[in-house]
């Protein structure tokens, strides 16, 4: 056995990693299947593209893979989620010792987290399910872990970890184990979900300016720039300004871009975690959503044509002033409801996460990494709840003004903001003492008998009433 570390799977983010930790100076074995009539060796190719990067021994048989690693062994997984990771685990289970580390870093579902860490104890096997964020340059260069499952096991591989993750600003690596079972894996879903919110609320401002103000492409880049230096700066701020940059053969590449949004999971199973823990979730189901509408092209298309609307006249200088503020109102809901299902899963779960550190993991390496985020790993020192934060209050009341304003001025123009005007929904909703809830009770009870409690009756007691005279009494 020669190599400390091995890794299953030379994708991009498996071949990534490979290369930070092999510069180091982690002596690394890696291991990709050669697919049946394909001849290519995907981890011969990999050292052979980088002969400046020494320590990485090639593997395209399992069993060589395994013996090459020292004991305990640390085998990480960087293959696609869904069955084809059983199917790994099966495979591994054949040659793998007692003590040793499998981890999960794919984006896999947190409840079959959970699951392998269970089956995988019954073989004395260490599992960790950890979620990993950066694209290609993050784990190139530092990326973002949130280790969960066996802490045991953690602890063999937290040197490693610790060498390979990007640094938040005090130089501590952006790497928490979050908590045991699939938390891991939970904190990377909520990550991802807070993405899909990031990322829609920029393409509906860019949809917004584009189409419902008139602005150019040069415009828009001054604005976001100017944000940036403004407090709005953040990873994917950076590559939407680099996307608007973009000129290919003359052209802007983003208008040769067919506008239909793909996904692979995450955002969609954080949605219907939400709903099974009761977490309310409008604006990143939202997200989901519009990403859902995007491939309806054809459809879209047709019914463009049966409902043309008319952009109406908008009082531009008025509405541009309100942006910056709207945009910052409509990500700071984002996180708050990223958070909560955070804190909510986390207390049914009893994982005793930690938001604060949470965060700050994400300060750095991770693609939801922004000036935000630094704030709210402070902000969640000393609350878990970013409306109840005094020193959010200020944001929140202002934010709900210009958020207001440009979603209205939005849908008046005919223009679709599916996660902004949840947004301001959201948080309307979540500050109205009274709401027509009432008649939502009454009328459940009203034909279903399903009762309702009373303002009045601090017993809690559950009343009902016959609302409608029968036809007889009539
Ligand atoms: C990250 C990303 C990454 C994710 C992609 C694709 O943090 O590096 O979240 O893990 O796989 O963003 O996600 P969708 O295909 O669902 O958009």
């Amino acid at each position: 056995a020669v190599s400390s570390f091995g890794i299953i799977g030379m994708g991009v983010m498996g071949s990534s990693l490979a290369l930070n930790l092999a510069e180091k100076d982690v002596k690394i074995s890696v291991y990709n299947r050669t697919l049946q009539g394909v001849e290519e060796d995907v981890a011969q190719k990999l050292v052979d593209a980088h002969p400046e990067v020494k320590g990485i021994l090639p593997f395209d048989k399992l069993d060589e893979f395994v013996e090459s690693l020292e004991q305990p062994r640390k085998i990480l997984m960087m293959i696609p989620a869904g069955q084809i990771v059983d199917q790994q685990i099966a495979r591994l289970l054949t040659f793998v010792d007692k003590g040793d580390v499998i981890i999960d870093g794919g984006n896999s579902f947190f409840e079959d987290s959970a699951k392998r860490q269970q089956y995988l104890q019954g073989y004395g096997i260490h599992f960790v399910g950890m979620g990993i964020s950066g694209g290609r340059d993050g784990a190139l260069k530092g990326p973002s872990l949130m280790p969960g499952g066996s802490e045991e096991g953690f602890e063999l591989i937290k040197p490693y970890l610790e060498k390979i993750a990007g640094k938040d600003k005090g130089g501590k690596p952006c790497m928490h184990y979050v908590g045991p079972d699939g938390a891991g894996h939970f904190i990377k879903m909520v990550h991802n979900s807070i993405e899909y919110g990031e990322i829609q609320v920029l393409a509906e401002l860019y949809g917004f300016m584009r189409k419902g103000l008139g602005m150019s492409i040069e415009e828009m880049v001054k604005t976001f720039k100017t944000w940036s230096k403004e407090g709005a700066d953040s990873y994917l701020m950076d590559a939407t300004l680099a996307i608007l940059s973009h000129e290919k053969d003359g052209k802007l590449l983003l208008d040769g871009i067919l506008d239909v949004a793909g996904q692979t999971g995450t955002g969609g199973w954080a949605v219907s975690t939400a709903a099974k823990y009761g977490v309310p979730y409008a604006p990143l189901t939202a997200a989901v959503t519009a990403r859902l509408v995007s491939t309806h092209k054809e459809a879209r298309v047709s019914f463009a044509q049966t409902y043309p609307r008319k952009t109406d006249e908008i009082d531009q200088k008025e509405i541009i002033d309100a942006l910056k503020g709207a945009y910052d109102m409509a990500r700071l809901v984002n996180h708050e409801i990223g958070f909560s299902l955070i804190k909510k899963v986390g207390e049914a779960e009893k994982w005793g996460l930690n938001m604060s550190e949470i965060a700050r993991c994400w300060t750095n390496g991770s693609i939801i990494q922004s000036s935000l985020m630094e704030k709210l790993a402070g902000v969640f020192k000393s609350t878990d709840c970013l409306m109840a934060s005094a020193a959010l209050k200020a944001s929140f009341e202002n934010g709900a003004k210009t958020l207001a304003e440009v979603v209205g001025a939005g849908l008046k123009a005919g223009i679709a903001m599916p996660v902004m005007s949840a947004a301001i929904n959201f948080f309307y909703g979540m500050s109205s003492g009274q709401s027509s809830a009432n008649l939502v009770q009454a009328l459940r009870d009203c034909f279903g008998e399903h009762g309702y409690r009373l303002v009045d009756d601090v017993s809690g007691k559950i009343h009902r009433n016959k609302w409608r005279k029968s036809k007889e009494e009539a």
